[in-house]
Parts: C-alpha cells; structure tokens; sequence
C-alpha cells in the first residue's frame, strides 16, 4: 500500500478513502455512506468540490449506485511521457495516482460496477466501467447522476447546450447560481478563493456528450444529451464511460495548457505517420462576402478555372494546401433544406475534380475536400465510403466536412448531433477516414475529448462560434474567451486571417496585426487562411509573411498572460527549428504589456514584430500596424501595444550563431 493512498478508514458509519496527486496539493475523497457513493475534491486542504454523488438511473432497473458495498481495490502509480505527432506540445506529463474500486450491491438485482478514480497534479478523473454480467448484459441510461457539487457563488462561463446553432454561441459570465436549462462544457468557473477550474470529459466513444446542469438539489449534475427516444444511451456491456474530468489550476492562463485530456485517451494502435498538419487558403470567404456562390450559376465559386487560378495563389503566397466547397451537386436554392440528396461523388457540370487534383498534385498543392452533410447523416453515412474512395483516388488526403442544421436525421429521426447516435456516426468516420488516409476537418463537430491522440487523422475542429459570424455577432472579447473555454477540448478551425476587414458585406471586429495573432494564440492542426488570395497579395504582403512564417506543429506552449474573456498571450516553440511565435489578442479595450523574452535559449534572436499602431482601433482604424525587426535576447522584455479590438504577433528566429 502506498503511502499516497491511504488505507480505508471509517468515518462514522461511513467507509472513506482518500487519494492524493503527485505533489500533494490535490486530494480525491472517496466514500461510502449506507450504500450510496460519493466523492470530494480538496485543493491545498480546502474543499474545492463538495461531496457529490455517483450513480445512474436506468430505465427498466433499479438505480445503480445504491445499496453498495466494497469488493476490494487496487491502487497504481504512473509516471509516463507521451509523445505527439503534432499539436500544442510534443511531450506531456502523464502523472497521477490511481484507485480501482470493485463494488457490488448488497441486495438483488446485486449487480457490480467499478469506478477508477486519477488524481494528477491539476485534475481529478473518473469513469464508471460496467461489465457484463450474467442477468445483466445490455442497459438503457435513463440519467447520468454524477455531480459537481461546487459552491454556486463561484462564476462561470458558460454557452447553452440544446441550441439550434449547437455550440456555436457568445460565452456569458455568470454566477453558477444563475445557470438555467444546460450549457456546454468546457465549463470554466473561478471560484471565490480564486481556483479556476473547467469541467469537461474525455474519450467520449459511444455515449452522449456530457453537458451540466442545476439539480434540484442545487448542485451541478451531469446531464447527457437525450437520444429521440428520450433515453440517454442504449449500451452493451462491457462499458466504459467517458473520463468525466476537472481539470483545476492557480491562474486562468495556468488553465490554457491543461493537457489532462489527452493523457486520458489512448496512444493510437494504427500507423499514422502519413498525417501531416497543413497549412490552407480556400475556395470559401468570397462565397460569405457575395463575390461567389456555392451553388452554380453565373458566380460559381468551385470551377475548375477558379480552383486553378487559387491552386497557383497558394503557391505564391507560400500555404501547402486548398479547400474547395461547393464543387458537388447539392447547392442549389435553400441548400439548408434541400441538402437531404446532396451527392459526394459527382461534379457540377464546371469542376472537373481529376483535372482540378492533376493540376494540384503539379504544383505541390494538397487539396482540401468538402462535404457538407447538412446533417442528412442517412443520406451521407450511403455515400461514406464511395466518396472517401473518390478522393483519395484522386491524392485527396484533407477533408473538410461539415453538418449544418440545428439537429441531424439518422433513421428517419432527428436527433442531437452530440447524442449517442451522433457521437457513433462521427466516430464512424474518423475511423474510416482513417483507414483511407485521410485527415478531418469538422465543422459542427461532436466537441473534442482529446480522441486525436489516438486517431490523429482528426486534425481539427470548429465547434464554436468562427469567424464566419463575423459582420456582427462577435466582439472583440469573444477571442478572449475562447482559450479558457473552448479551446481547453482541443485545436480549432476559427477561419484565421480575414483582411477584408471593412468589407461592405461583412465587417470584422478586429485590426490587421489580430488576424495573423490568431493563428498563435487558436490552434488548429488544419490552419485555415481564410480570406480570398487577391486580398492578400494586392494589398498586406507584409503582414501575410506572418502567415508564411508561422507553423502548424509545435514543440512546446508556455502562456504568457491573460485573464478570461479580456486578453491571452501566448508563446509556441516551433518543432526542429529553434523558431519561437509569441501572439496575443485583447477584447475592446488597448493593453499595454512586457513580453519577457525569458522562455529562450541563450543566444541572439531576430524578432518581427508586428503590432497594432497608436492609433488602431478594431470599429474605424484596422489597418493601423507598425512591423520592426530587432536582435533581442533572453535577458530583454518587448514593450507591446496592444489597440482596441487588437492584438499582436512575433516571430523569434536563432542568429546563426547562438546554437538554439
Ligand atoms: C458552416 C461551416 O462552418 C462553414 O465553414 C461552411 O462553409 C458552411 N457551413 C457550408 O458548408
Ligand atoms: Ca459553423
């Protein structure tokens, strides 16, 4: 027994037992009171979560959770370093105590369960892992009862769950008092002492996504996204849920590098050493401004004509790769409604995919595919394969799909995109996505649990509100939120680098020096330069150089300075060239802040700074932008400006001769 996990003691009538982190600051409770099971969490000796219940109703069964009792339990250490392909950080720290509780009911139907408890250093995680067992092999979740059970005068931010634009919303501050209905998780909440902490899951396979509720009781409950049948998920044993994981940390931006999530899935069984992250311009902004059309007609984005002219755009501005939407027959009139035929494997009349491929595959181009279910997922889930099989056929590696619509139709019914069913047909595929070689790019995804550790072919997502929005229904603060909230469940698709910034159709709420911050301070393995080639090339080479420079595969993130919703600076070390990329962002007010240039090997380094100038503001003066390049050291702090609406982006590249 190790000293970590104490021997079982009784408290009162009550069995506990208690685990703690590494290094001691975190200590999981775990008890036992007249058959029910409960646990705590303690931050530095003072309760963080109070005692909350485990458990689940089902339908056509007595409760699971009560009438319990102790069978025996195991205790394991870990300490291991995980190693990424690519993302935010190569290698993370997977280091936790582990406790393993069989238990059984002490009465009939006496059915056994096990709950395995992690604490590391700044999380706690649990999951539920049911076996089968003789009169007991199928079962229908009628609710999840887990609780956080926090103090409701801690804030949050929050999004609505159950919305028709799924989680695409503006976060709100509130009270966790104040929450009504459900929202969304990541659920970030600072507590009144001052411990931020998000509630969210991982690995979620086959199961429907979690969202968080307010009881009855007043405490903070898993609530499960309900099938149509309005049960919460149909299961064969064995099962294991989803990691249900708090992640805890002493400052917001100490939150932005939890990386818990990712330790909770599994390394990948596959050889997945073909994904490469990619860097894109796309057939698509012009579509959102009115210059082009999805559907055809007299102004036709996807032609072939068109995709030619921007496959050779691409390679003089330098990305690697091309998306192209709305190349297929599905688009005409409300393509909304009339989605529910589209086809994926044949052309309108002026795109020729073999010829558009040939011509990309010439120039060094990897093309971007698209498909747009709508949500039709009956219709999609008939044409999965061949239309896999269509790309990759063609040197298709890249997919970007997408489900708009307020909810999907499976069967004939409508369903919840992050149901159970949803969950599967997303998982379905990725797997065979997979199996194709080909890397995904959802848009109005299932939220990330971190299942990119073991399917890396999933290189992105949205799954929040993008820029697409922009031209009215995002603030400034809204790229402030995002790093403490959504960002926490992985790399997004945000549609970086709009310049058009006071374009008639569409006007964005940001200056120009933002736009570039955005591809350091939002990650995505798939990294979108949205706006259309002409706009970059006749009007901010010099600024676009930014997004030349700045890779899509980092060795390394260290958070620099923020606060929730107000601003975030961030640096990333480059992979395999001792670069450095430091961005920042900041909602509708200037900030002036010292970037310590302490994260650097010894040495000199050329910076390019690029930041807003005096006189920028996101509302009538965007394109106010200085760019100065000077030799800088690890000793030295940058003095940065940072407008209204703005933000700021630097690139840090070893001299010659400093060794870094
Ligand atoms: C919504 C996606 O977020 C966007 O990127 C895409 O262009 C449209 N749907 C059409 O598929
Ligand atoms: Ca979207």
């Amino acid at each position: 027994m190790f000293k970590w996990a104490k021997l079982f003691h009784f408290r009162g009538n009550d069995l506990v037992k208690t685990v703690e982190s590494p290094d001691g600051r975190t200590v999981c409770e775990i008890s036992l009171k007249n058959g029910e099971l409960f646990y705590r969490v303690l931050r530095d000796q003072k309760p963080l979560v109070k005692q909350s219940k485990l458990g689940f109703s089902l339908c056509g069964e007595k409760p699971f959770g009560d009438n319990l009792k102790l069978v025996r339990s195991s205790n394991k250490r870990h300490d291991e370093i995980v190693e990424l392909d690519w993302g935010e950080d190569r290698y993370l720290s997977n280091k936790y105590r582990e406790i393993v509780l069989y238990l059984a009911e002490d009465k009939d139907p006496k059915r056994i369960f096990t709950m395995r408890f992690r604490v590391f250093n700044d999380a706690v995680a649990f999951r539920y892992e049911i076996p089968p067992q003789p009169k007991f092999q199928r079962l229908t979740v009628a609710d999840e009862l887990t609780e956080f059970n926090l103090d409701l005068n801690s804030v949050a931010w929050k999004i609505p769950a159950y919305q028709p634009d799924r989680y695409e919303y503006n976060y709100e501050k509130s009270y966790l008092s104040a929450i009504s209905g459900s929202v969304h998780t990541p659920l970030t909440i600072k507590t009144q002492s001052g411990v931020y902490l998000s509630l969210h899951e991982a690995a979620l396979y086959n199961y429907g996504s979690m969202t968080i509720k307010l009881n009855s009781g007043g405490k903070l409950q898993a609530d499960i996204t309900p099938l149509s049948d309005g049960t919460k998920a149909h299961l064969d044993l064995p099962f294991e849920t989803p990691w249900r994981l708090i992640m805890i940390a002493d400052s917001a931006i100490g939150l932005t590098t939890n990386r818990v999530m990712y330790c909770l899935n599994e390394a990948p069984v596959e050889d997945f050493s073909w994904v490469k992250t990619l860097k894109f311009i796309g057939i698509w902004w012009a579509m959102y401004v009115g210059e082009w059309t999805w559907a055809p007609g007299e102004r036709h984005g996807a032609t072939t004509a068109h995709a030619k002219e921007y496959i050779e755009a691409a390679v003089r501005l330098g990305v690697s790769g091309l998306l192209i939407e709305g190349w297929n027959e599905g688009w005409e009139g409300d393509w909304l409604e009339n989605g529910v035929n589209n086809s994926f494997t044949v052309a309108t009349p002026d795109f020729d995919l073999e010829e558009v491929a040939r011509y990309a595959h010439a120039h060094g181009i990897e093309l971007v595919g698209h498909h747009e279910t709508v949500g039709f997922i009956d219709n999609y889930e008939k044409q999965l394969e061949a239309a896999y099989n269509y790309y990759a056929a063609n040197g298709v590696h890249y997919v970007k799909s997408g489900y708009a619509g307020s909810q999907i139709t499976v069967n004939g019914r409508k369903e919840y995109h992050h149901s159970q069913i949803g969950v599967r047909h997303y998982q379905r595929t990725v797997e065979l996505a997979a199996k194709k070689h080909i890397c995904l790019d959802i848009h109005e995804p299932i939220k990330g649990t971190g299942i990119e550790r073991t399917w890396p072919n999933l290189l992105s997502r949205e799954g929040a509100r993008g820029q697409e929005y922009e031209g009215g229904a995002i603030s400034p603060s809204h790229a402030c939120y995002l790093p403490y909230t959504r960002l926490l469940a992985g790399g997004m698709d945000y549609t970086n680098g709009i310049f058009d910034i006071m374009n008639s159709v569409k006007h964005i709420s940001t200056t120009l020096t933002r736009q570039i911050a955005y591809f350091v301070t939002i990650y995505s393995g798939m990294a979108m330069a949205a706006d259309r080639p002409y706009i970059y090339e006749e009007r901010h080479m010099d600024v676009f150089k930014f997004i030349r420079d700045v890779p899509t595969n980092f060795e390394k993130t260290i958070p620099l300075a923020g606060e929730v919703g107000e601003y975030f600076v961030v640096a990333r070390a480059a992979r395999g060239t001792g670069e450095w990329f430091v961005g920042g962002v900041t909602d509708e007010h200037a900030r002036r802040i010292q970037v310590s240039l302490d994260f650097l090997k010894p040495g000199t380094y050329t910076a390019e700074i690029y930041t807003d100038s005096e006189d920028a503001h996101f509302r009538d003066n965007p394109f106010g932008h200085q760019i100065t390049t000077k030799h800088v050291s690890r000793n030295e702090s940058l003095d940065i400006y940072m407008a209204p609406g703005g933000g700021f982006a630097i690139r840090l590249s070893p001299s010659p001769t400093n060794g870094a």
